[in-house]
């Protein structure tokens, strides 16, 4: 059960995909206020674990607490379950692994999106609250653009802005820096740390990277083989000697960690 300084607890969560395991008996508490790097090979199940974390996926068995409610055990189907799983999602600002903004909506709707979605704000609040976030991430006055005129670089800061756009406890990253070039993935770390220091945040950020690990976090977990190896603030992480996570942070061909 979660305490209250608790913004999430895993518990003996389980998923699978036909015969494929992904997650096998993953349990994690992540604290408020904190930014937590969750680390791991391709193909681990990051990205399955974030779904299940904003109730786009139910796991198998074991519980999802995000504040009091194990959304684990919500139904989407259900009217009752869904109102309370659209509660929960609310409480969470998703930047997704392929920034996935809508094509056929300009910048300015992309923000929006969420707050129309969520609220009932009044359109020229809305305005303003989205010029705002496009301030925030150093893309003031691009409403009227549209996602296929904007960099990578560009498209992964207006995801950033739509995903803080409700003023969220916690934000959910899939490798924020991925298909990046150094300079701008730094940037966004700087946004996240920034984000973290000036709106409270908590974010939960998914990476493959372990300087972008070194550099933001207070807590690293590394993901490996569906099951949570090494999980701890990042100081002690760097004396874990867990095979894997010592692969990972010196980036060797050899260890546990297969190519597959
Ligand atoms: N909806 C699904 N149906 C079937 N298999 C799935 C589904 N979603 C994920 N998987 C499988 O689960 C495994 C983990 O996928 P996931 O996307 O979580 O990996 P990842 O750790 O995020 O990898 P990457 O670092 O490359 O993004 C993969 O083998 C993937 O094929
Ligand atoms: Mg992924």
């Amino acid at each position: 059960m979660p305490g209250p300084d608790d913004a999430i607890v895993l518990e003996h969560v389980c998923k699978a995909f036909g015969a494929h395991k992904v997650l096998d008996d993953v349990s994690l508490t992540v604290k408020k206020g904190t930014i937590t790097v969750l680390l791991g090979p391709s193909g681990t199940g990051k990205s399955v674990l974030l779904r299940i974390l904003v109730g786009l996926l139910r796991p198998d068995s074991g519980r999802v607490f995000v504040g009091e409610h194990d959304i684990a055990a919500l139904d989407e189907r259900r009217s009752r379950d869904r109102k309370r799983l659209f509660e929960v999602r609310r409480r969470f600002g998703m930047l997704f692994q392929d920034g996935a903004l809508f094509d056929d909506m300009n910048v300015g709707d992309n923000v929006a999106f969420p707050m129309r979605m969520h609220t009932k704000m009044r359109e020229e609040e809305i305005r303003a609250k989205v010029a705002d976030k496009l301030a925030r991430v150093g893309l003031p006055r691009v409403e009227h653009k549209f996602p296929s005129e904007l960099s990578g670089g560009m498209r992964k800061r207006v995801a950033f802005a739509r995903a803080i756009a409700l003023e969220p406890e916690i934000v959910l990253c899939d490798e924020p820096s991925s298909g990046l070039d150094p300079v701008m993935s730094a940037t966004l770390d700087e946004l996240i740390m920034e984000m973290h220091r000036t709106l409270g945040i908590s974010f939960i950020v998914i990476s493959h990277d372990t300087a972008e690990a070194r550099t933001i976090a207070d807590i690293i977990g590394m993901l490996a083989g569906g099951k949570l190896v090494a999980y701890g603030p990042k100081a002690e992480l760097e004396r874990n000697a867990h095979p894997a996570l010592r692969q990972f942070f010196d980036r060797a061909t050899e260890g546990p960690i297969q190519v597959v």
